[in-house]
């Protein structure tokens, strides 16, 4: 018995020495975390238990026989976050480069397997040079098994993708199905193929930070929802956004006690909209000042600006707040902001997170380089995704609401639930000139005419009183008044039930 005590024992230090000091000192050196501090970071102190520790690779070419590393490069098991399981894997760089053998992604299967079953999140923190080389084919099957596991658990399970080092190649697919991906800036790079392969192809020099760095992803290809400055940072703000997330689509997202009165009136929410309809405005604050401790975690900062996506609580419970942003592109809907709210809105769908829109949008964004680039059918995903969509939809339109983007902004037609306007909103085809330019383009020329016409289409148009009287708007409520307004609608919402008609899936504009 002591012998087996003694071997176990062994077993688990060597485990726990992943591939040796000296590359753990590499790993520290490069400034990353090792793949258990990495989990220690995550995970409630203690709440750990550690599946498959014992794991070893079969391989027998390439002297692979006589190396072997118990756990064989990924650590994986489940824990508790603020006291919710999470299931998660970790993938240990010191360890054949964390390279994925069919052993090692018959680990991250594994937990996959169970946090479906259990409804509990997955969290992956990858830290890999791809394909186990010495393996050969057989662990791309490894990967496909992965990749099946991914579709199988979206919008069963939140997944959560950290990039904390390589991820290229087909490796990049697992992240790219998970419902969002953080990178580390600096230490963690995605790509299909790498600097040397974009040479010999397109003879392009690219380093690897511009080709797949955090900056790249979160700027100009929105592949990632946010970088941070270090590993630490990365696993503190997964704990904080974890928070936010229901386990599984067969539950609501938890609720946090909130101080913030439900009824706290915002004066300066009055003034915040200036008189001149083309005047800027910051949408951010107006999220601030409507929902809890104006805590609201933001995805994708750094990409489309001109809308803005994230999760906040409002009298405790989770919200996904949509919102036109004026001060980039006058709020305009295009190719990037299309995708990027649309993928959100059905993440909140799948999770049973209620949607608040804020709507300030003067239309889509004209021009060839739109057009070209597919906007009806992206601009379609976002319609798609806010029609689909059953959970509590409330909709504030605080200026501009025009054309197709007026439908598109989970308005009344879209089965929006309550959908109120400020005062001064502009709910049109179009803005007031463009309109006149067109039916009485005979004036054109007549400043004064043209003018008058334009004044008198505002007058008749440029308010929120022909929607209200044609009842696409519920009501229409001073700016101040917006938290209490949004959260009354929220609580009668609480008990919504609404479904779709059955069918096998959807088939979204992609
Ligand atoms: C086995 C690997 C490995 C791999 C790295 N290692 N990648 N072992 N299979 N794929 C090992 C190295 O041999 C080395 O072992 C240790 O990990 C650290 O690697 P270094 O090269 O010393 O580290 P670094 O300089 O930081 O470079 C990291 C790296 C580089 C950029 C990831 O290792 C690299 O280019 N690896 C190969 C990447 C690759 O081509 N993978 C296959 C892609 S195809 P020692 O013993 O010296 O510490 C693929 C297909 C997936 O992934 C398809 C899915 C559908």
């Amino acid at each position: 018995m002591s012998d087996i005590i003694r071997q176990l024992e062994l077993k688990r230090d060597a485990a726990r020495q992943g591939g040796g000091q000296r590359r753990i000192d590499n790993q520290h050196a490069k400034g990353k975390l090792t793949a258990r501090e990495r989990i220690d970071v995550f995970l409630d102190a203690g709440s750990f238990e550690e599946w498959g520790m014992f794991v070893e690779h079969t391989i027998n070419d390439f002297g692979m026989a006589d190396q072997k590393i118990p756990g064989d490069g990924v650590i994986t098991g489940h824990g508790r976050v603020n006291g919710r399981l999470v299931f998660v894997f970790s993938q240990d760089f010191t360890v054949f480069g964390g390279s994925l053998s069919t052993a090692h992604a018959g680990k991250i299967c594994r937990i996959m397997d169970q946090a479906m079953k259990v409804g509990a999140p997955v969290i992956g923190l990858n830290d890999s040079g791809g394909a186990r080389i010495q393996e050969g084919v057989a662990s791309l099957g490894g990967y496909a098994d992965v990749f099946q596991r991914n579709v199988l658990a979206s919008g069963v399970v939140p997944q959560i993708s950290v990039i904390m080092g390589p991820c290229a190649g087909g490796a990049v697919y697992s992240p790219a199905m998970t419902d969002f991906i953080f990178m580390v800036k600096d230490s963690s790079y995605m790509f299909v193929t790498g600097p040397d392969v974009v040479k010999t192809v397109t003879h392009e020099e690219v380093t690897q930070e511009d080709l797949g760095g955090a900056v790249t992803h979160t700027t100009k290809s929105g592949v990632a929802d946010l970088a941070f400055e270090n590993d630490v940072d990365a696993l503190l703000q997964l704990r904080r956004f974890m928070d936010f997330l229901p386990s599984s689509n067969r539950e609501d997202p938890p609720v946090l006690p909130s101080d913030d009165p439900h009824d706290r009136a915002e004066p300066s929410l009055d003034t915040l909209v200036p008189t001149n309809p083309n005047m800027p405005y910051d949408m951010k604050e107006l999220i601030g000042k409507v929902v809890d401790e104006g805590d609201f975690f933001e995805l994708q900062p750094e990409y489309a600006g001109n809308i803005l996506i994230g999760l906040a609580r409002i009298e405790g419970s989770t919200v996904g707040i949509v919102a036109n942003q004026p001060m980039v592109l006058a709020g305009c809907l295009d190719i990037a902001s299309s995708r990027k709210a649309a993928r959100f809105v059905r993440f909140c769908d799948c999770f049973n997170i209620p949607i608040v829109t804020l709507v300030d949008v003067p239309g889509f964004l004209p021009g060839t380089a739109q057009e070209y680039g597919g906007i009806i059918k992206h601009g379609a995903k976002l319609l798609f995704a806010f029609a689909e969509a059953t959970v509590p939809k409330v909709t504030l339109i605080t200026r501009k609401a025009y054309g197709g983007a007026y439908d598109v902004m989970s308005s009344k037609h879209l089965r929006g639930d309550v959908n109120y306007a400020w005062p001064n909103a502009e709910i049109a085809v179009m803005g007031p000139k463009g309109a006149v330019e067109i039916i009485f383009r005979e004036d054109i020329g007549d400043e004064e005419a043209i003018a008058q016409r334009t004044e008198e289409y505002r007058q008749k148009f440029a308010n929120p009183f022909v929607a209200g009287a044609l009842g696409y708007i519920d009501d229409v409520i001073m700016p101040r008044n917006t938290r209490r307004r949004i959260s009354g609608a929220l609580r009668m919402l609480r008990d919504k039930q609404l479904e779709n008609p059955w069918k096998k899936h959807d088939n979204i504009p992609l």
